[in-house]
């Protein structure tokens, strides 16, 4: 039994999975709402949270799988990258955690969790597969051999996909986070309605900025009565938009195995638009615990005592 924490951005997340990959819990407890006010997640706040958050979420999971602490025989944590003070939170409590059962520590870059969601009971789906990683972190695209991580082919130049529908969706006053807000609205608009920039970067790169900018310069140009008119319309344009960019890539990579994984791969028009790829399920596209758990069984576990002196990483860049 492996106890996975997860704690890098604004989900306080606790999971227990069996070696072979079966989820006995899996309890994310979401700040969103908190952050919702500033039109994103404070840092500050965030970390604060995760401190109030870790121990009953931890025990909820724990609960939940009726499993004691005495049957958990690895402990894997988010270490990086993601903010700095929230990573801390979950790495001290995975710490405390693993010291005082003597239990080994196995330390998850968050980008191999998402990969790793795929690793999971009922449908997983081994490598090699080419994925398309999108979240409001990061843009990658990752060259996946072996369950034990991935070779980055491409990136974002500037903005994440994730990020892009966020702040498009504060453009369009549909708070945050904003992903699924512009998901359901554009269900009710015209995707022609708008023709927005799909930026062509050479290889095989990101860049969603361009859009953005094109999004607040036809905002700009409306009222407001005519932008509650025209919302779904944006909506739909603009989300079209990122999805063509991210297919394209996938299509351009030529492959016959694509999979999706991370917080935008909950976004219905791109799950449509990539019907033979393997898809994270919906519940395990964003952050969670499960996924950090199922890519901890992959990376070396460091024994006891000797991860008292690990640290976090807010980033991967050297
Ligand atoms: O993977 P994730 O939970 O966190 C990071 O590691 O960044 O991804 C969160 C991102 C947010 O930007 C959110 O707006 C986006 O995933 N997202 C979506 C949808 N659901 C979440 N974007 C598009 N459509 C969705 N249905
Ligand atoms: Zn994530």
């Amino acid at each position: 039994m492996i106890l996975g924490l997860e704690t890098s951005c604004d989900e306080t997340a606790a999971a227990v999975i069996t070696d072979d990959g079966e989820i006995l819990t899996n309890v994310v407890s979401s700040q969103a709402d908190l952050h919702a006010k500033y039109g994103g997640v404070v840092p500050e706040v965030a970390s604060r949270r995760h401190l109030e958050l870790v121990t009953p979420v931890l025990r909820e999971a724990l609960e939940e799988a009726g499993v004691g602490l005495e049957r958990i025989e690895r402990i894997a944590v988010t270490q990086g990258p993601g903010l700095i003070g929230a990573l801390l939170v979950g790495l001290s409590a995975a710490k405390a955690l693993a010291w005082a059962r003597r239990l080994p520590l196995a330390p998850v870059n968050h980008l191999h969790g998402h990969v790793a969601s795929l690793y999971l009971e009922p449908d997983p789906v081994d490598p090699p597969f080419l994925c398309l990683l999108a979240s409001g972190g990061h843009t990658l695209l990752l060259d996946v051999q072996d369950h034990g991580g991935f070779t980055i082919l491409g990136t974002t130049l500037d903005d994440a996909a994730g990020e892009a529908f966020d702040k498009g969706a504060r453009l369009l006053g549909l708070g945050y986070p904003g992903g699924a807000a512009i998901d359901r609205l554009a269900r009710e608009g015209d995707p022609e309605a708008y023709e927005f920039p799909i930026a062509r970067v050479p290889g095989l790169d990101f860049s969603f900025s361009g859009l953005k900018t094109a999004l607040l310069y036809t905002v700009r140009e409306l009222d407001a009565v005519e932008l509650e008119r025209r919302k779904a319309d944006l909506a739909a344009s603009y989300q079209r938009a990122i999805i063509t960019a991210l297919v394209e890539r996938a299509e351009q990579a030529k492959t016959d195995r694509i999979a999706v994984v991370g917080g935008v791969a909950a976004n219905s028009e791109l799950r449509a638009a990539l019907p033979d790829a393997a898809l994270a399920p919906l519940e395990l596209c964003t952050d969670n615990a499960a996924m950090i758990a199922s890519a901890g069984r992959y990376v070396e576990a460091i024994p006891f005592a000797r991860y008292l002196a690990l640290d976090a990483y807010a980033s991967t860049a050297a």
